[in-house]
């Protein structure tokens, strides 16, 4: 494809994708459409502001003309929605524009990718769909969706959405269900950057309850990865789950960034436990495995000391949040994307 839409293209998963995308495929025009809340970053993009494949387009993916027009003028073929609020904890405290983004958002993106003839739509969802797992076994693409809490509903509503608009009207659509991601530019209120950021201050870690909730982490390079291989090479209408198999603790991760930053055990704070916390996710992607050939390529040790080594050499972007300078930088004005999309179809 020459051109496609990337929504939330500032936030942690998205910009990552983009960047992945300017330097392995700079053939591919990639629009970037993110409304800039508080987990979308225009400083994590700064190196690619500049790069003629990337159009920045500050709006809302509820913005409906807006959305139509930037498919048309900019001639997209694919969209890939990433665009969510996606903390767990922000959504059991309001959880009403969790469903506005992430429901609404996803339904206006597919009526106007449906009206303006985009040819694939993947849809990133998350293995919180699927509800939390006993100690034994893993969530398959067949697992029955038993969402358990407003962000994890949310998300599991977008993907029947997604899925009716496959069936009624035949659009391509594809959906990927993702295990827990970490890696560059993750904002600090997620576990991995929260610890990080709170050791390099010498300040507590909270961990919920007894810490023995598990993650299946995967480093987010392989996501953008896999997430690259499904759009292109998956049939219409398949789920794919993408998982790391590298199910640990919390509290064990949280060790293990202790001793990379050789801190001590005593700023372990246990908190009282998320309601409706999940007791453990766990996926299983042989079907990505042996369908389309991914696999995860950083094991998990290699990920979290080079993610501890990213934060350590980035401060100045950690403190860009901490003071909130970040939502300062103007985000580029739209008759410029406008401009530089003249030959772009
Ligand atoms: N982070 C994970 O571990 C994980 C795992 C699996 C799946 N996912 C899914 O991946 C996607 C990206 O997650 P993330 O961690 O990068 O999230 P994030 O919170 O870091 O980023 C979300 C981005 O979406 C933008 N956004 C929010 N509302 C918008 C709206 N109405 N219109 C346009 N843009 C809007 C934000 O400004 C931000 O840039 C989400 O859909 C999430 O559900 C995340």
């Amino acid at each position: 494809m020459h051109c496609i839409l990337v929504t939330g293209g500032a936030g942690f998963i998205g910009l990552n994708f983009v960047k992945m995308l300017l330097r392995k495929h700079p053939e591919v025009k990639v629009v970037n459409l993110d409304a800039l809340t508080y987990a979308g970053n225009l400083a994590s993009l700064e190196d690619c502001m500049d790069n003629p494949m990337h159009c920045f387009v500050h709006g809302n993916i509820l913005d409906k003309e807006l959305v139509s027009f930037v498919i048309r003028r900019h001639c997209v073929e694919g969209v890939l929605n990433f665009a969510a609020e996606s903390h767990v904890d922000r959504s059991i405290d309001a959880p009403r524009i969790f469903f506005e983004t992430n429901v609404m958002g996803t339904l206006n993106l597919l009526e106007c990718a449906r009206e303006c003839g985009v040819r694939r739509f993947l849809q990133v969802s998350t293995d919180e769909v699927y509800g939390s797992l006993g100690k034994e076994g893993a969530f398959s693409e067949d697992s029955p969706v038993k969402p358990n809490s407003p962000y994890s509903a949310s998300k599991a509503a977008a993907d029947h959405l997604v899925h009716s608009f496959y069936h009624t009207f035949g659009m391509d659509c594809v959906i990927t269900r993702c295990s827990n991601n970490y890696g560059p530019y993750q904002f600090p209120e997620k576990m991995i950057p929260l610890c990080i950021s709170n050791i390099c201050k010498g300040i507590g870690i909270p961990v919920y309850g007894d810490g023995l909730h598990v993650r299946d982490w995967l480093y987010v390079e392989d996501h953008c990865v896999a997430l690259w291989k499904v759009f292109n090479e998956a049939d219409g209408g398949e789920v794919f789950n993408i998982g790391g198999c590298n199910e640990r603790p919390n509290i064990e991760t949280v060790k293990t960034l202790l001793s990379l930053l050789e801190a001590d055990e005593s700023l372990i704070t246990f908190v009282k436990d998320r309601p409706g916390h999940d007791r453990r996710y766990a996926i299983d992607a042989s079907k990505i495995m042996t369908q389309l050939g991914w696999r995860p390529s950083v094991c998990f040790e290699e990920g979290l000391a080079k993610t501890v080594k990213w934060y350590l050499d980035n401060q100045p972007w950690l403190e860009g949040i901490a003071t909130g300078s970040y939502r300062k930088i103007k985000p580029p004005a739209f008759e410029d994307c406008r401009g530089s999309s003249a030959d772009s179809g």
